[in-house]
């Protein structure tokens, strides 16, 4: 994570309101492949570029006082794509933890890994496993990674699980609510996303935190993920603090 170590800590820019950040953004980083592809390179280099956008916005969160950041990693359908880059992904996330856990610990960074985790490489997970256990105590800000992430798939395993408390008779049929439902999502430990940002301009969600995203804000910008600089979350974060939230309600 977390862009090269002599990157300087960065005030928050001038025009941005402090007051009204989003606590929690998620990030559809999508145009890796594109990107390598507009440049005559493998769709591969748009994904190993893509970590170091990705180092690049964490630090950032920290720099600004943005609590929470969660991105799209792979999802459910991911497993479709050709051998090789299925491979290449499984690979590149295994190195990017294993480099960069030492330094999330030293910057306090929580993080999380969301998903079916269990269909992953062992290898992969044993890492996984490794990194949630060594920042479970850091409070700095909330990462959270959605890996072989699908959002019917996480409603269906809750649906699953809470069946299953039902039948045993460990929990009341009419005690089902929308918080008992929230608390059998993978992310229950976070509150949900503010804002959406969705890069390389697909005006789609694509199966991401489908039940989490009930009032995001939707930002979509046609830059591709790796050209997605501070600038670009500036300005998605400037557009965010001209939103009307409304939540169903009249002003
Ligand atoms: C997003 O970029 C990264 C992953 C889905 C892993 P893509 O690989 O989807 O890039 P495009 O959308 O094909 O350009
Ligand atoms: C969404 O992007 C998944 C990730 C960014 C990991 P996709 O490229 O897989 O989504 P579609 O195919 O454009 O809907
Ligand atoms: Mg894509």
């Amino acid at each position: 994570m977390i862009v090269k170590p002599s990157a300087p800590l960065e005030q928050l820019p001038s025009d941005l309101d402090c007051d009204r950040l989003p606590q929690h953004v998620a990030v559809i980083m999508d145009g890796n492949g594109r990107w390598a592809k507009e440049r005559g390179l493998p769709r591969i280099m748009g994904h190993r570029r893509g970590v170091d956008t990705l180092k690049d916005l964490l630090r950032c969160c920290k720099d600004w006082g943005i609590g929470a950041l969660t991105v799209y990693a792979f999802s459910t359908e991911n497993w479709g794509r050709p051998m090789e880059e299925v491979q290449f992904l499984m690979t590149l996330f295994e190195q990017v933890l294993r480099r960069e856990l030492a330094e999330m610990i030293a910057e306090k960074v929580r993080i999380r890994f969301v998903g079916n985790l269990t269909a992953l490489p062992a290898s992969l997970q044993r890492e996984i496993a490794r990194s949630m256990e060594d920042t479970q105590e850091n409070k700095e800000v909330q990462f959270t990674v959605a890996t072989n992430y699908g959002g019917r798939q996480e409603i269906v395993q809750a649906c699953r699980a809470i069946a299953h408390k039902v039948k045993t008779g460990e929990l009341e049929a009419d005690a089902i609510d929308e918080a008992l439902f929230e608390r059998h999502l993978y992310t229950h430990e976070l509150s949900s996303p503010d804002l959406l940002i969705r890069t390389s301009g697909e005006m789609r969600i694509s199966n991401f935190l489908l039940w989490q995203m009930a009032y995001a804000e939707i930002y979509v910008t046609s830059i591709g993920w790796p050209d997605f600089d501070r600038e670009a979350f500036h300005q998605a974060l400037l557009d965010y603090q001209k939103r009307d939230r409304r939540f169903g309600k009249v002003r």
